[in-house]
């Protein structure tokens, strides 16, 4: 069976960057929502901005999959830092997602998707690996190829790659303390964001493979706010075009 590949993003302009590659576009709106279908390569795309949040980013994960008959899911955005060693710049790879905000207790333990009987959905191996190659090849051409050297410069960009856990939850976290609670229950969590978790569950029901890529925009701490909007304008706009542009040329 032919490939479609759904790509979403979490920021507006972001999203817009890959909507540039798509070749033969057509614009399907569907609960506010704008699905842009074409092909990239030559492969045929379904790219939309999943909106903020872990509801906002279901239903549209859930259109792309019901409504386009996705059979690949992308989701691509930044993420604040909750490892230690984790920098501006670099990139995590999802290999499990888990919602820090989760909490049915005592019927079902901590973080438990309720009647899925996990804490954690796997992202798929295969997009995985594909995604952690586009990155590679990308990283070893060099960053200011992407981003242009006053990017680097003013952002002291070194981007390393990093595969690991993402915790989703539906909170901007902006604080040192709300940092050392996450990693107090989820130690081994690399970074967080808003929507991963929930676009994970929604593959996981329906069955379709996905990865999450985030840049690293902020710490997650008292910075985080300040650093966040001239990052993603300056540095994961382009970040993100040419991820996908990278990933989509190696299937
Ligand atoms: N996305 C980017 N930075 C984030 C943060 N600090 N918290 C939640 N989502 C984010």
């Amino acid at each position: 069976m032919d490939r479609t590949i759904g790509i979403l993003g979490a920021m507006a302009q972001e999203i817009d960057e890959v909507k540039s590659l798509l070749k033969d576009k057509t614009i399907v709106k569907i609960a506010n929502r704008e699905f842009v279908v074409g092909k990239i390569d030559g492969i045929a795309c379904v790219v939309a901005f999943s909106k903020w949040g872990k509801v906002a980013a279901t239903i549209t994960a859930t259109l792309m999959i019901q409504e386009f008959g996705v059979t690949d899911l992308i989701f691509i955005g930044t993420a604040g830092a909750l490892a230690d060693g984790l920098k501006v710049g670099d990139i995590v790879i999802s290999k499990r997602l888990v919602q820090h905000d989760l909490d049915a207790r005592p019927i079902i333990s901590r973080f438990e998707l309720p009647l899925l009987n996990r804490v954690y959905v796997e992202s798929s191996p295969e997009l995985t690996e594909l995604a952690g190659k586009a990155v590679s090849n990308l990283l070893e051409k060099g960053v200011e190829h992407i981003v242009g050297e006053a990017a680097v410069k003013e952002f002291g960009l070194a981007p390393k790659l990093y595969f690991g856990d993402i915790a989703s939850g539906d909170q901007f976290i902006s604080s040192d303390a709300k940092r050392q609670e996450i990693l107090s229950h989820l130690p081994d969590i690399l970074c967080v964001e808003m929507e991963g978790a929930a676009v994970a569950q929604v593959c996981l029901e329906f069955g379709t493979p996905f990865t999450v890529i985030r840049t690293i925009s902020d710490s997650a701490d008292h910075n985080a706010r300040v650093d966040f909007g001239k990052f993603t304008m300056e540095v994961a706009n382009a970040y993100s075009r040419s991820i996908i542009s990278e990933l989509i040329r190696l299937l």
